[in-house]
């Protein structure tokens, strides 16, 4: 496979063409960002890292049928995938409530959410990612009822997988991100990344509310020691064979 040119650079990644029109290269890098890039950073070895979580995850997703982009690992840093056209929605799953969910609500931190929430943002950097409602959804049309429905039903089973996955890690999955395209078939896939950039993770050997999370929330909240919890995550991710 030969690399071609650069289509696109996000907070996080970088996209590839190669010699199959199908099939992106996609680079993570070890830059950080928040609160919509305004706040930056980088966090040393997060680009090895999250590829090797993400590539991980997207595996033990294959095997329990759900499909995703992923193909391969092919270095440190990069994996291929297929290409998909990204539709402009993330999709948050919440089991515990913690960040904008508390900030937005005033539920109490760590309230446990019985059944998960399944919320809808709208992919906008300019409009700062909104929350969107139902409704809204049907008059912006970023993505048909169906699919509507069909990212409901898989994000819920991607929360299933993920959550008994990360117990056998002795961690709790709190809530996390996911996005999803349609490749040249019209199938729906599973895209971007899961890693602790985009999950909330707490480590269950920990009860201070700091000390035990191991996500980005980290970097977020500048409460160090970054780098050592990522790599924590990847090290009790990897042990788990899928
Ligand atoms: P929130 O509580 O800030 O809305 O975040 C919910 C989850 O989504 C959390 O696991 C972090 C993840 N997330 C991203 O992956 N990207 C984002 O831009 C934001 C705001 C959150
Ligand atoms: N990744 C997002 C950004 O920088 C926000 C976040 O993860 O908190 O815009």
């Amino acid at each position: 496979m030969s690399v071609g040119q650069k289509l696109y650079e996000g907070k996080a990644k970088i996209l590839y063409s190669t010699d199959d029109l199908d099939v992106l290269l996609t680079y993570f890098k070890d830059d950080a960002t928040a609160f919509n890039a305004q706040k930056r950073g980088s966090i040393q070895g997060k680009g090895e890292i999250n590829c090797a979580i993400a590539s991980h995850l997207f595996k033990l997703m294959e095997k329990n049928g759900i499909p995703t982009h992923f193909l391969d690992r092919t270095s440190g840093n990069e994996m291929r995938v297929r290409s998909v056209k990204i539709i402009p929605l993330e999709v948050v799953v919440r089991n515990i409530a913690a960040g904008s969910l508390c900030q937005q609500t005033g539920l109490k931190l760590g309230t446990i959410l019985n059944p998960p929430l399944v919320e809808f943002y709208l992919k906008d950097d300019a409009l700062g990612d909104p929350l969107i409602t139902v409704d809204r959804l049907r008059v912006l049309d970023p993505a048909s009822a169906n699919q509507v429905d069909q990212l409901r039903s898989m994000a819920t089973r991607i929360n299933s997988v993920l959550q008994s996955f990360f117990e056998q890690c002795g961690i709790t999955l709190v809530d996390f991100k996911l996005e999803f395209g349609t490749d040249s078939q019209g199938r729906l896939l599973l895209a971007d990344e899961i890693s602790p950039d985009t999950c909330r993770l707490w480590n269950q050997a920990e009860t201070d509310p700091d000390r035990r999370v191991m996500d980005k929330d980290r970097f977020r909240r500048d409460l160090g020691n970054v780098e050592d919890a990522y790599r924590q995550v990847m090290e009790r991710v990897l042990e788990q064979t899928v």
